[in-house]
């Protein structure tokens, strides 16, 4: 493996920002698939993958979404051609006899005892959040994640029947940059590192 070459870096991180305003510009359903299977791809404890995606892509659906998200992230929201619902499945540990079959036991592991589950699933299904937004930038798209909205009315709305649990959510899109404020400060590395 080589480093990626700085063009890339940028793209991901150094000059890639959260976005608000959004251009009249929409996703076709084979990206969303495209960056559903570059994100699957990142890593998570035991592979257990307890992340799971709502996409929702219509005004219909985003409606739906509305009661739920704080007065602050609505017009970023019904302007973005897409908002994700990162949320996780409790019982994402069903899914391990295929997904980590070198250890049978994992399962009833999980099953057992649930403030591991628990710990488990919001782990690693934020860590499969922020997977989805750096396979959103790399496929050239922009994200504005957001926790400002109502977890259990967006529960209540969307996940009565499957018992999944929201955790974030990301719209996603093409930004215009004109719109965009100063990028805040970062810590430096003395600030916010050991190094022992
Ligand atoms: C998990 C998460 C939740 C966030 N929630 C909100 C939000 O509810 N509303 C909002 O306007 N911005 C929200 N943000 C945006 C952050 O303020 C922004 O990503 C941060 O200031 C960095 O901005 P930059 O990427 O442009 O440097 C959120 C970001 C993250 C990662």
């Amino acid at each position: 493996m080589e480093t990626i070459d700085s063009q890339a870096i940028k793209q991901l991180f150094a000059e890639a920002r959260t976005h608000g305003h959004w251009q009249d510009r929409g996703i076709a359903a084979d990206t969303l698939r495209e960056l559903y299977d570059i994100a699957v791809m990142g890593p998570t404890s035991m592979n257990t993958l307890p992340a799971r995606f709502v996409f929702i892509t219509t005004p219909c659906a985003k409606q739906k979404l509305l009661p739920a998200l704080a007065e602050g992230n609505h017009e970023k929201t019904l302007s973005a051609p897409v908002t994700v619902i990162v949320a996780h499945d409790p019982k994402f540990f069903t899914h391990l006899p295929v997904l980590f079959p070198h250890m049978p036991q994992a399962e009833q592991m999980f099953a057992n005892n649930e403030a591991l589950a628990s710990e488990t699933a919001f782990r690693n299904g934020t860590l499969q959040g922020a997977w989805l937004i750096m396979a959103a930038r790399a496929l050239g798209l922009d994200c504005g994640p957001m926790s400002g909205f109502d977890k259990t009315k967006t529960d209540e709305i969307f996940f009565a029947e499957n018992g999944w649990q929201s955790n974030f959510l990301i719209n996603i899109g093409y930004g215009v940059k004109e719109k965009l404020h100063e990028r805040g400060k970062r810590l430096s590395f003395e600030q916010a590192c050991m190094l022992i």
